[in-house]
């Protein structure tokens, strides 16, 4: 297989701590934007923070997790970068994007209009389990990749 081109020239190849910190990156930054977002979800399930709607939880966090979200996909970049075709090739890891489009987009279009203006419980009961079960559903594929990177 050709490779993109010589990975030897990228410092995520060369420089001996920046793929471990990459990934430190990639970590923390996903345990920030998926952690807003689980907070919204246990308030549309019924059992978040006490006293505080939704919305209101919608609004305190949403700078957090469109951070966390900006930071876990750069370093997700960085890291695909040292090896583009062995992840490109992976099935376990194009199922792991193709769920997080769709997470970003349900996070975006219905789970945010959900949070923000309300909805019978059944609806908001099943947003915020809709959006776990996506988000989790990431980090399991992250981590399974090591046990079935695939590839070329
Ligand atoms: C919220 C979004 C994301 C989550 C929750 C997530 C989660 C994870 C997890 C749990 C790992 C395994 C860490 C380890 O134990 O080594 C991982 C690794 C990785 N992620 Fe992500 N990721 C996200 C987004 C992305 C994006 C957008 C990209 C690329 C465009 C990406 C590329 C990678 C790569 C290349 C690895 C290394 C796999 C390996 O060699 O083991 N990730 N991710």
């Amino acid at each position: 297989m050709i490779q993109p081109y010589d990975l030897s020239t990228n410092p995520m190849n060369t420089v001996e701590w920046l793929f471990a910190a990459m990934e430190c990156v990639h970590i923390g930054s996903f345990a920030l934007s998926i952690g807003t977002i689980a907070m919204v979800d246990m308030s549309l399930l019924g059992a978040g923070v006490k006293g505080r709607s939704p919305a209101q939880i919608l609004r305190a966090t949403e700078l957090w997790t469109v951070a966390g979200l900006a930071t876990v996909i750069t370093a997700g970049l960085a890291i695909f970068s040292s090896d583009p075709l062995r992840y490109y090739y992976s099935p376990t890891f194009r199922f792991k994007i193709w769920v997080l489009l769709a997470a970003i987009v349900f996070n975006y279009t219905f789970h945010r209009r959900v949070a923000l203006s309300g909805s019978s419980p059944f609806i908001a009961k099943a947003t915020g389990a809709i959006s776990m079960i996506l988000w989790v559903t990431i980090v399991f594929s992250g981590l399974f990749f090591a046990f079935n990177p695939g590839g070329y």
